[in-house]
């Protein structure tokens, strides 16, 4: 393998380690972070990753409320409980679990959770802070895609960064962070002709499409760091990202796995969002 493996899992451990020592100090203090995570429906990978949002709360030390709903709870029963948890002190981040089902607004309900305690940098306002290069809270995949980074000393100014997929909870928001950073920024998504025109530019490549071995070894530079945010079960049932990986890991420089690389940075970066607005909304009092 020519490429140097990204080990998002041991990141995020010893980031969860680091934050156990914060969470021992908030408590001696009298204060406890506190997130509520509310999931509508029985979807099984939203129950999944839900399972897994409380599963790392507890490890860390962070309380947790799961509020489920059945998948035909009214849109205005919705918004009333997250109206209720955002008067709740004990409550610092609020997370909608998404999809959602048809007959409730996916962006009504994200624009009720006050930005404060908008753990998920969803709401309109952090999206906008992001733009601006304010003070917000940014979406949990691209800010631990950031952190990977950081782990591995990677400098990202100057750098050509490809993002694939123009989502509004990774691409648009990674290419955001990315531009903050001094990179330059290409954004590339399903017309995109010819794609690997592109990313063969990159020096760093993120691939967050949802399509099995979207990026093969020629569409990569020689030496380029390869993200994969992708999730996709393959015809036998294995997780899989967007990368071809076996292939890409001969040429790139460094590359995440799926799984064990972006996902366990994603849910990591929630906890340190929780902790940011505990801090945040601590302070204020
Ligand atoms: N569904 C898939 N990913 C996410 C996420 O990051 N946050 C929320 N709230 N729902 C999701």
């Amino acid at each position: 393998m020519g490429a140097q493996l990204i080990d998002g899992k041991a990141i995020a451990a010893a980031k969860r380690q680091a934050m156990k020592t914060r969470i021992e100090s908030m408590k001696a203090q009298g204060f406890v972070p506190g997130l509520a995570v509310i999931l509508v429906g029985e979807n099984p990978a939203s129950m999944s990753y839900v399972k897994g949002k409380i599963r790392d709360c507890k490890e860390v030390g962070i309380y947790s409320e799961l509020i489920r709903f059945p998948e035909t709870v009214t849109e205005e029963r919705l918004l009333a409980e997250i109206d209720k948890l955002n008067e709740d002190k004990t409550i610092h981040g609020i997370l909608v679990q998404l999809p959602l089902p048809s007959q409730i607004s996916e962006q009504k309900v994200i624009q009720a959770i006050r930005p404060e305690k908008d753990v998920d940098g969803f709401h309109p306002i952090n999206v906008g802070r992001l733009v601006t290069k304010q003070e917000g809270f940014v979406s949990c995949t691209p800010a631990g895609i950031i952190e990977m980074l950081k782990a591995i000393d990677v400098p990202v100014a100057g750098k050509h960064v490809v993002v694939v997929g123009r989502s509004n909870i990774v691409g648009k928001p990674a290419s955001l962070l990315f531009l903050n950073l001094d990179a330059t920024v290409t954004i590339c998504h399903s017309k995109t002709k010819p794609l690997s025109k592109y990313t063969q530019q990159a020096d760093i490549l993120v691939a967050a499409v949802g399509r099995e071995a979207l990026i093969h070894a020629e569409d990569i530079k020689p030496g380029a760091i390869v993200i994969d945010v992708g999730m996709n079960r393959n015809a036998a049932g294995k997780l899989v990202g967007d990368v071809a990986f076996e292939e890409v890991k001969e040429k790139a420089g460094f590359i995440t796995p799926v799984p064990g690389g972006v996902g366990p940075m994603t849910r990591v970066m929630l906890l340190e969002n929780t902790l940011l607005a505990a801090d945040r909304q601590n302070k204020k009092g």
